[in-house]
């Protein structure tokens, strides 16, 4: 399968959205490379990187978008919500993705209560039919947990998402959560 001249029969684009430090570059290193990072930096601009599955006999491209939780400073300055959406890069991130992630530490009661805000951004600038998953990631470090598992579920129920709980750091439902999305967008 390292073959350059494999023909892919479909590109999915999936986006990453979710505050800073909530381990959206982490997700996708592990999935992509099943690399994990202990420092990461927070990422600055877009990335993305690519990775070849095949789903029922057919070969799909995921090409998995990542960008900064935040520019700088807090989510908050004042009263104005930055998400992306003072961004210049805003449209062209959200344009052409069929999946989304909305990504929240566990740890962090925080970055769960923005999940709805992002929605909102991700639901203003997507299309329609984009499949979406709520993912709550950190699930290692289960002793801190601020986020029950209870209120997130009930959170996608209302809002229509997929659920799942991760951690990328012991490699927990990554694929899973990926490959979940991937399958419902095909
Ligand atoms: P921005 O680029 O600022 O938006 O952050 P991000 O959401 O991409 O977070 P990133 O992946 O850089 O991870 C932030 C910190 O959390 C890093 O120190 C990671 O090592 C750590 N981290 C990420 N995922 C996990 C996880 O599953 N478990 C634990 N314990 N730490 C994690």
């Amino acid at each position: 399968y390292g073959d350059y001249n494999q023909k892919i029969d479909y590109v999915f684009k999936v986006v990453l959205i979710g505050d800073s430090a909530v381990g959206k570059t982490q997700l996708l290193a592990r999935f992509s490379r099943n690399q994990f990072n202990v420092d990461s930096k927070a990422t600055i601009g877009v990335e993305f990187q690519t990775k070849t599955l095949i789903i029922d006999n057919k070969t799909v491209k995921a090409q998995i978008w990542d960008t900064a939780g935040q520019e700088s400073g807090s989510m908050y300055d004042g009263s104005i919500w930055w998400g992306l959406g003072y961004r210049a890069v805003t449209s062209a991130y959200y344009r052409g993705a069929v999946g989304a992630m909305l990504v929240y530490d566990m740890t962090k009661r925080q970055s769960f209560d923005h999940m709805s805000r992002w929605l909102e951004e991700l639901r203003g600038h997507a299309d329609t039919n984009i499949v979406i998953m709520l993912i709550g990631n950190k699930c290692d470090l289960g002793t801190l947990r601020a986020v029950p598992t209870e209120d997130a579920q009930e959170f996608a129920q209302r809002e229509n998402l997929f659920f799942m709980e991760t951690s990328a750091l012991e490699s927990t439902n990554v694929e899973t959560a990926f490959l979940t999305i991937l399958t419902e967008i095909y």
